[in-house]
């Protein structure tokens, strides 16, 4: 296939999920305001994250794996504690395209009773790897969940290197309301949080949960 035709499929996916309700993107292009987000956790680096959180003062939003939340409740107090969002990234991040719908629901069931009340009124999930069929999309939100993507990778998973994160979310490529994806248990996303966050607020970005850049 040509590299053209996959730009277009790429724009014309990002063009119906902006226009999805219950499908969460991006929040308004009118407010210099950012979220940071984490993935995967909680895990054994997560204190660290949360200290880091701590000393830079911005929350953040928080997607957690059911079975690694009833392993460490005493982290998922913590989150909430310092004023992070928690939210679901599903039970064992197996692809939600892989699990029948029955199977599905019962996934996000338990991680929801792992994780205890939510903030949001709509149990929040974030599908792992954001891979999402028309069918486990269509069994979410009919079950009354709210899709929570993101609109920049800083591709943390990628590789080991904190100056290529930083790099991938400098201020000139972040557009007010855009929601970053980071993913926890990795040192050099912590490495690179500060100059992040730094580089953000120096251009008149203010961080804040993904749950405070949708309110409106
Ligand atoms: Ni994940």
């Amino acid at each position: 296939m040509a590299p053209g035709m996959l730009a277009v499929r790429g724009l014309v996916k990002d063009l119906v999920l902006d226009h999805m309700p219950r499908v969460l993107r991006r929040g308004a292009p009118d407010v210099k305001r950012v979220a940071l987000t984490f993935d995967d956790g909680p895990d054994e680096l997560t204190a660290e994250y949360l200290d880091l959180l701590d000393e830079l003062g911005v929350p953040a939003t928080f997607f957690l794996l059911g079975d690694r939340a009833e392993a460490h409740p005493d982290l998922l107090r913590e989150y909430v504690r310092r004023g992070h969002q928690i939210a679901s990234h599903g039970y064992d991040h197996q692809r939600f395209t892989k699990l029948g719908v029955r199977e599905l629901l019962a996934q996000c069931k338990r991680t929801d009773a792992a994780l205890g009340a939510q903030l949001t009124g709509r149990a929040w999930v974030r599908p792992p790897h954001g891979t999402l069929g028309a069918g486990s999309m269509a069994a979410l939100i009919a079950a009354g969940y709210t899709l929570a993507m993101w609109s920049l990778d800083s591709l943390d998973h990628r590789g080991e290197s904190a100056d290529a994160v930083v790099a991938t979310c400098a201020p000139e490529r972040v557009r007010p309301g855009e929601v970053l994806l980071f993913h926890e248990g990795q040192r050099w996303t912590l490495d690179a949080l500060p100059r992040i966050v730094g580089q953000l607020q120096a251009a008149g970005y203010e961080c804040v949960t993904m749950q405070d850049l949708f309110a409106r």
